[in-house]
């Protein structure tokens, strides 16, 4: 069974995983229309989408996935048939120092984008219907030296951040049950790429080096984490919208794991040279800072189910995809002085005209 949605509300699409999946998924689908829901928080950034922007089958919405009404209208008005759920606040660190917004967008906003769906899907005014969560394998919580998330692995989320996408994983299998909603839910290993936000592990250690500032590793940098290039995400999203079962659920990783340290040590390695700096340089940058509160030790994901259902693993390699994302930093320097300067919140109105 394939589904081939004609309309597609993307939620989020200004983020860091939502535009990678934006400019594949127009390439691949060019008859589907895709309509970006985000209210661009410091996170959302429109220059992300600058060469499709003027394709003709995408609009872009400035809006919050919590206003019922919006939501109602877009449903109803682009003949939605399928939601792809992005929109979040997405780091860790700022959950632990401010969890109130996670809660609202993460949870709220997904409940809100959930009940909106039941009443567009419900009313009949489409044939068919996906409601799509993008969610993470933190809400599984912390693996210790060996072992594998897989789907069945209880949820068990150890920060505000997890916590919120994990209360949004239930909500929308509580919708699948109750209502019969066409739900379909991922969990994904951390992403890396082009268009990442600096505040992350990789994209900031990257900016750090470059600029000569510390490397803040936190605890004794031994924590593990599944890496996976965000366009081998973007592509096991696109499979499972397409071909999946309502009600199911998969893992998505690139069995890929790296202590912290070693991934801070490749990339001091990498832009060396890139650089012109001798050998071990950018390394007398890396600073042991203290531990972040709760700090997940390592995430692992078993991605079988998605292999054998889809055929779907990951195209890049990591030493391609890292490469290939330190270059990008390097020949996209107005990007990132754009975002670290906020700069980008002007690209809005230079676009459409008002500052919201
Ligand atoms: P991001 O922080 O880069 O982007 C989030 C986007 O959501 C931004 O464009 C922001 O403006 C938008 N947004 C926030 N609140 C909104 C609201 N109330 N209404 C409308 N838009 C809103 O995040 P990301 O790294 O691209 O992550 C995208 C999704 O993937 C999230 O749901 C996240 O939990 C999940 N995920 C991320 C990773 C990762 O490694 N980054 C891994 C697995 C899953
Ligand atoms: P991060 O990119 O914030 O993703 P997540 O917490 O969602 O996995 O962090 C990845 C890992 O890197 C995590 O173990 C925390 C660690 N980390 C540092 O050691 N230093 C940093 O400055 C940051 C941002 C993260």
């Amino acid at each position: 069974m394939t589904f081939s949605p004609t309309a597609v509300l993307v939620t989020g699409g200004a983020g860091f995983i939502g535009s990678n999946f934006i400019h594949n998924f127009i390439a691949n689908n060019p008859a589907c229309r895709v309509i970006n829901l985000d209210v661009l928080t410091y996170a959302g950034n429109l220059s992300n989408l600058k060469a499709i922007e003027h394709h003709h089958g995408y609009r872009f919405v400035k809006g919050d996935i919590c206003d019922a009404n919006l939501v109602a209208k877009l449903l109803t008005e682009e003949k939605i048939d399928a939601i792809v759920h992005f929109a979040a606040e997405s780091h860790v660190d700022r959950s632990i120092t401010g969890p109130e917004i996670f809660v609202r967008t993460n949870v709220l906003g997904t409940q809100t984008l959930l009940e909106e769906s039941r009443k567009h899907w419900q009313s009949g005014v489409v044939p068919d219907f996906r409601f799509f969560q993008i969610s993470t394998d933190e809400v599984y919580g912390s693996l210790g030296d060996t072992g594998f998330f897989t789907e069945e692995t209880p949820l068990a989320a150890n920060s505000p951040y997890s916590a919120s996408k994990a209360g949004a994983d239930l909500l929308v299998r509580a919708y699948h049950e109750t209502y019969g909603l066409p739900t379909l839910n991922t969990r994904c290993s951390n992403n890396y790429g082009p268009y990442h936000f600096p505040e992350k592990l990789i994209p900031l250690m990257i900016h750090n080096i470059i600029n000569r500032k510390a490397l803040p590793v936190y605890g004794d940098g031994r924590n593990v984490r599944d890496w996976l290039h965000v366009r081998d995400h973007a592509a096991a999203v696109e499979a499972v919208l397409k071909r999946a079962a309502p009600g199911s659920v998969y893992n998505i990783g690139g069995n890929n794991e790296w202590f912290n340290i070693d991934i801070v040590n490749l990339v001091c390695d990498l832009l060396d040279g890139r650089l012109g700096r001798t050998d071990g340089e950018n390394r007398q940058l890396i600073s042991f800072v203290k531990d972040r509160p709760g700090h997940d030790r390592r995430y692992a994901i078993d991605a079988s189910r998605l292999k054998r259902d889809m055929g779907w693993g990951p195209a890049y390699t990591f030493e391609q995809g890292i490469t290939e994302t330190i270059d990008w930093y390097l020949a996209n320097q107005e990007w990132v002085g754009e975002v670290t300067s906020g700069a980008y919140r002007e690209y809005y109105s230079q676009q459409y005209g008002e500052r919201p």
